[in-house]
């Protein structure tokens, strides 16, 4: 079997439902259950067997012992993280904690597991670190995509403490020859997103006849990618990947951030049309966010040319189908836009 960390998040959410879609290998699912763990993304797999959730804490040294040395997983994938830029920017505490103290710790256990396996498991054996493309810094317009020897240079709390963790997986590859997989991918967006990031919140908002926040002029860009693209391009690390080695994961799909809004509204216009004008309407230019990125993008040759993926959704069909998926889950988005997610809106929105 293999063991995920932070599988109840967006990201390891849709891995974990995707993996067991299709194949029969069973999951251990380690998740501190954050505000940004959710077990309704999990709902469809009650009574499955294959699917194992355990409540901790990736920085729980004995209860992570105890699990490997109980499940003995063939790998580890390493999803979970404190994963919001402005939160970081507010409180960089808990992002120290979890993704360079935890991953930390977790390395430690893992390391421990990995020694005490039989020649044949120890080598087989695969510790799959996701990462972020923001641990490169910010692009000017002109400049060339981000690729795996791009020089590090992160900017905010949340990318340097990533930035961190990436050192450290690097490092036990080096030093203890641990067979360790990093990943560094672009912005994803799909089912499941929390709504604090740009792409669910504007749907969710625009949906509530709220202000759709645009930070600054809207001129910074991303690379977006379909969730279940990078789901299947860890996949394909996982299995074929070479030892040590990190990949970039990208869609192609530089767009502003005005852009990525009115595609959105626009797609809201044909599919739930308002009784009078547009979701455009309801856009704001609100204050910029403190040492903002202007530009991320993804030079994702080397996985295609090593391990032939690429991207199956372009950035129209995934938006469509995440837009299509926002309006066919309300209950979904009712449930999570409760409790602490207002404290959160209070904070950022209204200060
Ligand atoms: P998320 O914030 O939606 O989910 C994170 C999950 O980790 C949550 O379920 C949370 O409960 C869990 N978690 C947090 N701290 C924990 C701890 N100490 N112990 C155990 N579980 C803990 O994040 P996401 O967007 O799904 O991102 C997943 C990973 O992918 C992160 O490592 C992130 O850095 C990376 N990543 C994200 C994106 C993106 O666009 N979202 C892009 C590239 C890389
Ligand atoms: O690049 C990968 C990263 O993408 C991941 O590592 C992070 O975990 C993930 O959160 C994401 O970071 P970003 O900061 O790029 O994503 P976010 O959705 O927060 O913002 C996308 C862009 O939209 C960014 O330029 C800021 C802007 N923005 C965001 C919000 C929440 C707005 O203009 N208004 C908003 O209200």
């Amino acid at each position: 079997m293999i063991l995920v960390t932070g599988g109840a998040g967006f990201i390891g959410a849709n891995f974990v439902l995707n993996w067991l879609a299709s194949q029969s290998e069973p999951v251990v699912n380690v998740d501190k259950l954050t505000y940004a763990g959710n077990l309704n993304n999990l709902a469809s797999l009650k009574g499955d067997s294959r699917h194992i959730f355990v409540h901790a804490d990736i920085g729980d040294s004995d209860t992570i012992s105890a699990l490997l040395a109980q499940h003995k997983p063939r790998a580890i994938l390493h999803f979970a993280a404190e994963s919001h830029v402005d939160r970081s920017i507010h409180g960089p505490a808990a992002f120290i904690e979890t993704n360079v103290n935890g991953t930390f710790r977790l390395l430690e256990a893992t390391r421990a597991y990995w020694q005490s396996l039989d020649a044949e498991a120890k080598q087989s054996f695969r510790f799959l670190h996701v990462s972020t493309d923001e641990v490169y810094g910010s692009l000017e317009a002109d400049d060339p995509p981000f690729s795996e020897t791009t020089a590090y240079a992160p900017n905010s709390p949340y990318s340097a403490s990533k930035a961190a963790s990436d050192h450290l997986v690097r490092a036990y590859h080096h030093t203890y020859g641990m067979p360790t997989l990093t990943t560094n991918c672009s912005n994803n967006y799909g089912p499941y997103h929390f709504p604090e990031k740009l792409i669910p919140l504007v749907i969710t908002n625009a949906r509530a006849g709220k202000d759709l926040p645009i930070y600054g002029d809207g001129s910074q860009v991303r690379d977006w990618l379909f969730v279940s693209d990078h789901c299947a391009a860890i996949r394909r690390v996982l299995e074929n990947g070479r030892v040590g080695e990190t990949y970039n994961v990208g869609g192609w799909n530089e767009k502003t951030n005005l852009n990525v809004v009115h595609t959105i509204c626009d797609l809201l216009d044909e599919l739930k049309p308002k009784s009078a004008g547009s979701y455009r309407d309801q856009i704001r230019f609100v204050k910029d966010r403190p040492g903002h990125d202007k530009r991320y993008a993804i030079d994702a040759r080397k996985l295609e040319r090593e391990l032939g993926w690429k991207p199956a959704e372009t950035f129209e069909t995934g938006l469509r189908k995440t837009v299509e998926w926002y309006l066919a889950n309300d209950v979904w988005t009712d449930q999570v836009l409760s409790g602490e997610y207002k404290n959160w809106v209070e904070l950022q929105y209204q200060s």
